[in-house]
């Protein structure tokens, strides 16, 4: 198919919409097992960026495996659909200014990788949340290790699909070790070290 595709020159940049934020504005991706707390990581940082004044959005399963990913299963290609369009949603959001928090299994590392290339340097910041599969199979939020176990679920990650834990994320969270509040302090810590947040 040919295409014939010329961008627009916008005449308000990123680092306008930045600047009216007052703060950076980066990709927070939780990569880790079902169950091992990123959508709770997620949200808690969310309330405490709130707190402050700073503009933030959620990505997860929720809002988009019911919409825009509908589409789409859990097979490896699927996936690696599924995480193609995540990126894309992200970057626009990070285009706006805003601080997004992108929650999925995201099992594979060339996916996450392929995110990771979308952005600037440190823009992507990869938060492996960490939890042995024995934590995230005994906590089971969704009821979903069961049916996995008893095989009514095919092709679920940690059990009988793979998941590729990051080599050299931005930040580890032990959510098995670390408490809620603390571990979202670690990412606020980040995001003022790293100047996305002022002061
Ligand atoms: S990803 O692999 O494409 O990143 P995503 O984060 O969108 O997955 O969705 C994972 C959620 O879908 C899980 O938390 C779980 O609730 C549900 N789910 C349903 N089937 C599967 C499966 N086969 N593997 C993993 N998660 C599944």
């Amino acid at each position: 198919m040919e295409r014939f595709i010329i961008p627009h020159d916008h005449e308000i940049t990123k680092e306008d919409r930045r600047n009216l934020n007052g703060h950076g504005s980066v990709i927070l991706w939780f990569t880790g097992l079902p169950s091992s707390g990123k959508s709770t990581l997620a949200n808690e940082i969310e309330k405490k960026l709130i707190s402050t004044g700073a503009r933030t959005f959620i990505l997860d399963g929720d809002n988009v495996r019911m919409g825009l990913c509908k589409d789409l299963g859990f097979s490896e290609e699927d996936r690696a659909e599924n995480i193609r369009r995540i990126g894309e949603v992200s970057k626009l959001f990070v285009h706006a200014g805003m601080i997004v928090l992108s929650a999925f299994v995201s099992p594979y590392r060339r996916d996450r990788d392929a995110v990771r290339a979308l952005v600037d340097d440190g823009e992507f910041i990869e938060v492996y949340v960490d939890a042995p599969l024995e934590v995230c199979e005994g906590r089971d939020v969704k009821g979903l290790y069961k049916k996995a176990r008893e095989g009514v679920i095919k092709g679920f990650t940690g059990i009988d699909d793979p998941y590729e834990a990051p080599l050299d994320p931005e930040i580890t969270i032990k959510t098995a070790e670390t408490g809620l509040d603390e571990g979202a302090e670690i990412v606020i810590s980040y995001l003022r070290d790293r100047n996305v947040l002022k002061g």
